[in-house]
């Protein structure tokens, strides 16, 4: 579809932050300035903000080269995101009216999310009121999360970022216990994020490598846990080696499907897209430990600090991420609607991926899980095609801005009287 005047562009972000996402909005942004649109609004807040009202004149904001690149440097959500799930056009068609009144009034022509598969599903939603109401407004979605469980992609922007952060420090947790005197041993659990799937789990065996035996076991949430079989395992390895480095998603469950992150006394917390927050895996299993071996241990969440970490970002990842950002652009731009950028991947070494546009359709809410032939046998770490596939999108780096030895920002400024 080309339009004579091409009017005004809207982008939010959404879900779980990354180190990665700010990154995609610095190109959309960029490709709809090149492509002569007039404004690029931003959300405050993804959609929920939109529908109160916040949202910024991105112009005003992001004005010089600098602030570009620092943007690109910058983690978490520039704009502030949400997890909020749309009702079914059906039970609300007020509220579509309205979102559709607001982006009209803003003469908006291309309305951009920034999310993972459960923001996906706004994009779906959008899309389709559209076409029943005869709006010629285009909603493309744009990938992102560090759990790299979107369906349809070969991986997700964020992804990279936080499997260096994981490789990079799991190998320093596994340095640290090398210098200790530990008589009775030391068990050291690893909590890692990513929810039902286990790809950033799996990350931490990057830590193996020629001055690094790496990770001592991985358990993906792919793989039914037996909390005995751990600490029999943990028992077993502590025969040879004095410290050993235990990863754990912060998803595994029992074969009757309960999280082992339920097993404590603890956070009962679900978010607006229904997802229980599983906290205090590592925890509940070092005290089991400690219990049933007697010896020392220790419970590390890696936490927000996984997908915040953007001193150890890949080069490859933020290239990535505002490159799917201008792709997603381009494509409303160029009439595409209801779809998601996704990743195609033509080699692994030398490592080239294109992208293409698939049917939102096919990936909202949906979770692409680590295959099973990528997990060994007895479920107990991953296999060299997990390295093979990851191994390419930590390459590289991006080095901060800093100032005064500490790594420098873009943020919204007022950001605090749009809330
Ligand atoms: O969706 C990304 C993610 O980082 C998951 O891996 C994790 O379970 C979740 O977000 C945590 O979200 P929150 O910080 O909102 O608790």
């Amino acid at each position: 579809m080309s339009k004579i005047k091409k009017r005004n562009v809207i982008v939010g972000q959404s879900g779980g932050p990354t180190a990665a996402i700010n990154s995609s909005l610095a190109g959309v942004f960029r490709t709809a300035k090149d492509r002569g649109y007039a404004k690029v609004y931003g959300m405050i807040h993804g959609i929920q903000g939109f529908m109160e009202g916040r949202y910024v004149d991105l112009s005003e904001h992001i004005q010089t080269g600098l602030d570009a690149e620092l943007l690109k440097r910058t983690p978490s959500a520039y704009l502030g995101s949400c997890r909020y799930k749309l009702p079914n056009i059906n039970e609300d068609k007020e509220l579509y009216e309205k979102i559709f009144k607001m982006l009209d009034e803003l003469e908006i022509d291309c309305f951009i999310y920034i999310g993972g598969n459960d923001s996906m599903d706004t994009i779906k939603k959008l899309s389709d009121y559209a076409i029943i109401s005869g709006s010629e407004i285009r909603f493309v979605g744009c990938p992102k999360t560090i759990d790299n469980d979107l369906a349809l992609t070969d991986h997700t922007p964020g992804y990279g970022s936080a499997a260096k952060y994981i490789g990079t420090s799991v190998k320093e947790i596994i340095r640290d216990g090398w210098s200790l005197e530990t008589a009775h041993g030391q068990v050291v659990i690893v909590e890692i994020m990513g929810r039902n799937a286990g790809w950033l789990t799996g990350a931490s065996v990057l830590a193996k490598s020629e001055d690094c035996d790496g990770p001592d076991a991985i358990y993906l949430p792919e793989i039914p846990f037996d909390v005995n079989a751990f600490v029999d395992k943990c028992k077993e390895l502590l025969k040879t080696k004095a410290s050993i480095v235990m990863c754990v998603s912060e998803g595994i469950r029992t074969a009757e499907g309960k999280y082992v992150s339920e097993m404590t006394e603890g956070v009962e917390y679900v978010d607006a897209f229904g997802h229980k927050q599983l906290t205090g895996t590592a925890t509940y299993l070092s005290t089991v430990v400690a219990k049933e071996i007697g010896c020392k241990t220790r419970a590390i969440e890696l936490s927000t600090l996984q997908r915040a970490a953007s001193h150890c970002a890949s080069r490859i990842d933020i290239l990535e991420a505002y490159e799917v950002g201008g792709a997603a652009m381009k494509a409303a731009d160029e009439g595409d609607s209801g779809k998601m950028v996704v990743f195609k991947r033509l080699s692994d070494d030398p490592y080239q991926a294109g992208t293409e546009v698939k049917d939102v359709h096919k990936i909202a809410n949906d979770e692409r899980l680590v295959p099973r032939e990528w997990i060994t046998k007895d479920g107990t770490y991953v296999t060299s095609e997990f390295v093979t596939y990851v191994r390419p999108l930590i390459q590289g780096d991006v080095a901060p801005i800093m100032v005064d030895g500490i790594p420098r920002h873009l943020y919204v400024k007022g950001f605090q009287e749009l809330l």
